[in-house]
C-alpha cells in the first residue's frame, strides 16, 4: 500500500461503497485501496504492476503533459481508424499471424464490455445461424473469471453453465474435449443445447495455455458438429513463461478460423499484459457481420442501430493515452516501438517474478497446481485444501471492512481461511476459489504480478507462518 493510492473516504462512506461492489474481486480492490492497513498485501486482484515501475512510468506517463483539444471532444466510440490499425498490428504479433485486419478490430471500454457486446450482437437480427435468445446457455470451463456472469447474464440475459474441470486424478484441472462434449450433450438432452462456448486462453485462474491439438479438436467439434459460437478470451496472451512448453495458440491462428471465422470471436485489452486495468480498454476481433454492426452501428434505413460502444466507449481520453503508448519509441527515434520493447521486458519481469514466488512457495511447503512445462499467466492456483476445517488457537481477528463473499457466499471453511489470512498479523488477501466457480473448496488464486516480487515473497512467508499454526 502506498499513500497515494488511498483516498479520504470516511469509514461509513467506504463501507457503503464496499457493500455495493458487484463481486468479491472488485470489493477486494476497493478494500485494498481504501480500508486495508498500510502493511496489508493484496494478491487477490488480477493486476500487473511490473511494467509501470520498470519503464512505462518514465517512457509514457511522465511525458504525457497536454491533452490536445481534439482529444477532449467526441471520437468514434469503437476507436479511431488509426488506433484500430495499430492494435491490429500489435495483435497480429501477439497472435503470431501475418495479419489481423483493422476492419475486424473494434474498441470498447474494457473486455467485460467487449464480451457483453458480442453477446448482444449474437442475439441480434443477423448472426450466422439462429439468433441467441434470452436464457440460452453459455458453456464455460470452471473455475472461471466470475465477470463472465456479469457480461453474459446481467443484461444480455444468457445463462452461464460451468463445465467443472476434474479436481483430482491424472487430469486434474485439465480441459478435455470429452468434458465439453458431455456437458453439451447433457444440456441438449435436457432440451437446452448451449449456443456459446467461452474459452479463456491463457486461463484465469489456472494460467495454462491450451495445446494447439486440443484447440483443433474442440473447435473442429464445436464448429462442425454443433451451432455453437466460440469466444476466445485472450486477455493474458502476452503473459507467457519461457519454461512453458505448451505454446500459446490464438484462435485466429487455428485452421478452423479459415472456414468458420464468423463463429469465432476473440477479445483482448490492455488491462493485464500492459497493467492498465483502470483504463478499461477492450477489443473485439470478429469477422461476423452482426458483431460488426453492433460495434460500428448500422445505417440500414429499415432498422438503424447506434454503435453499442457509444454507451461504454473507447473514449477520446483513453484514445489519446493509448495512442501515445502505441506510437512511443522504445528508446528515442528509430529505436522501434515501445510496445514491442515493453512486451519483451514484461516477459523477463514475469519470468523473474514467477521464479521468485515459486521458490518461496516451495520453501514454505505451500502446494499449488502447476506442472512443469505449463504456462502460469499471472497466477498461482494454491491448493490449501489440507487446511480446511483447521483452526488456530486464537480466535479469528476481525478485519474491519473486509467484504462479504456476496450472493451464493463461500464454503464456510474456505471463507474462514480467507478471513484468517486477511486478518492481522498475516494481512494477505487471496481470491477464494469459490468466487471463481471452483467446484471444490480450499483453492485460492494468488496473482503474482499484483505487487513487486519482494512483496509477494513476503506475503507468501506470512501465509506460510499462518498456515503453520493451524491445527
Ligand atoms: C479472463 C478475463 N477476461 C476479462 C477480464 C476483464 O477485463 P477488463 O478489465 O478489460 O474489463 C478479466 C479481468 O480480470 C479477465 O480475467
Amino acid at each position: 500500500m502506498t499513500d497515494d493510492t488511498r483516498t479520504l473516504a470516511s469509514p461509513e462512506a467506504a463501507a457503503e461503497i464496499l457493500a455495493r461492489q458487484p463481486d468479491l474481486e472488485q470489493a477486494l480492490a476497493y478494500y485494498r485501496n481504501h480500508l486495508a492497513s498500510e502493511t496489508a498485501i493484496d494478491l487477490s486482484v488480477a493486476e500487473n504492476v511490473l511494467l509501470f515501475h520498470h519503464s512505462m512510468k518514465k517512457k509514457i506517463f511522465d511525458n504525457i503533459q497536454l491533452i490536445p483539444e481534439r482529444n477532449i471532444q467526441y471520437s468514434p466510440p469503437a476507436g479511431t481508424p488509426e488506433l484500430r490499425e495499430q492494435v491490429a498490428k500489435l495483435l497480429a504479433r501477439a497472435f503470431d499471424v501475418k495479419v489481423v485486419e483493422a476492419k475486424y478490430v473494434f474498441g470498447v471500454a474494457g473486455v467485460a464490455s467487449a464480451l457483453e457486446c458480442i453477446a448482444f450482437a449474437l442475439k441480434g437480427a443477423d448472426p450466422v445461424g439462429p439468433p441467441l435468445k434470452d436464457g440460452d446457455e453459455v458453456l464455460i470451463p470452471a473455475p472461471y473469471w466470475q465477470g463472465f456472469n456479469w457480461s453474459f447474464q446481467e443484461r444480455p440475459k444468457l445463462k452461464c453453465v460451468p463445465v467443472n474441470l476434474p479436481t483430482t486424478g491424472a487430469d486434474r484441472y485439465r480441459l478435455t474435449l470429452a468434458l465439453l462434449k458431455k456437458a453439451y450433450e447433457d444440456r441438449k438432452a435436457a432440451g437446452r443445447a448451449p449456443r456459446l462456448l467461452v474459452l479463456t486462453n491463457p486461463h484465469n485462474p489456472l494460467g495454462v495455455n491450451y495445446p494447439r491439438a486440443l484447440l483443433d479438436e474442440i473447435y473442429g467439434w464445436a464448429l462442425k458438429g454443433t451451432d455453437l459460437h466460440i469466444i476466445s478470451d485472450e486477455i493474458y496472451c502476452h503473459s507467457q513463461l519461457d519454461s512453458s512448453t505448451t505454446k500459446f495458440t490464438s484462435a485466429v491462428a487455428l485452421d478452423a478460423y479459415r472456414t468458420y471465422a464468423e463463429r469465432i470471436h476473440v477479445v483482448w485489452g490492455f488491462a493485464k499484459d500492459f497493467g492498465l486495468s483502470g483504463f478499461r480498454t477492450g477489443f473485439v476481433v470478429s469477422k461476423n457481420a452482426a458483431v460488426r454492426d453492433t460495434m460500428l452501428g448500422n445505417n440500414d434505413p429499415a432498422e438503424p442501430t447506434h454503435p453499442l460502444p457509444w454507451f461504454s466507449p473507447f473514449d477520446s481520453l483513453k484514445t489519446y493515452v493509448i495512442q501515445y503508448l502505441l506510437d512511443a519509441p522504445a528508446n528515442g527515434p528509430g529505436s522501434g516501438l515501445y510496445t514491442t520493447y515493453a512486451m519483451k521486458e514484461y516477459r523477463t519481469l514475469l519470468n523473474t517474478s514467477f521464479g521468485k514466488v515459486k521458490a518461496a512457495l516451495d520453501a514454505a511447503g505451500i502446494e499449488y497446481v502447476h506442472r512443469p512445462g505449463d504456462n502460469a499467466a499471472q497466477f498461482f492456483w494454491l491448493d490449501l485444501t489440507k487446511y480446511l476445517g483447521k483452526r488456530s488457537a486464537h480466535a479469528q481477528e476481525a478485519t474491519a471492512g473486509l467484504p462479504d463473499a456476496g450472493p451464493g457466499g463461500l464454503d464456510p471453511d474456505e471463507e474462514w481461511l480467507f478471513r484468517h489470512l486477511a486478518a492481522k498479523p498475516t494481512e494477505v488477501t487471496l481470491l477464494p476459489g469459490g468466487a471463481m466457480h471452483n467446484p471444490v473448496p480450499g483453492f485460492f488464486r494468488l496473482c503474482f504480478t499484483a505487487r513487486q516480487p519482494e512483496d509477494v515473497v513476503t506475503a507468501v512467508q506470512r501465509v506460510a507462518t499462518a498456515l503453520g499454526k493451524l491445527k
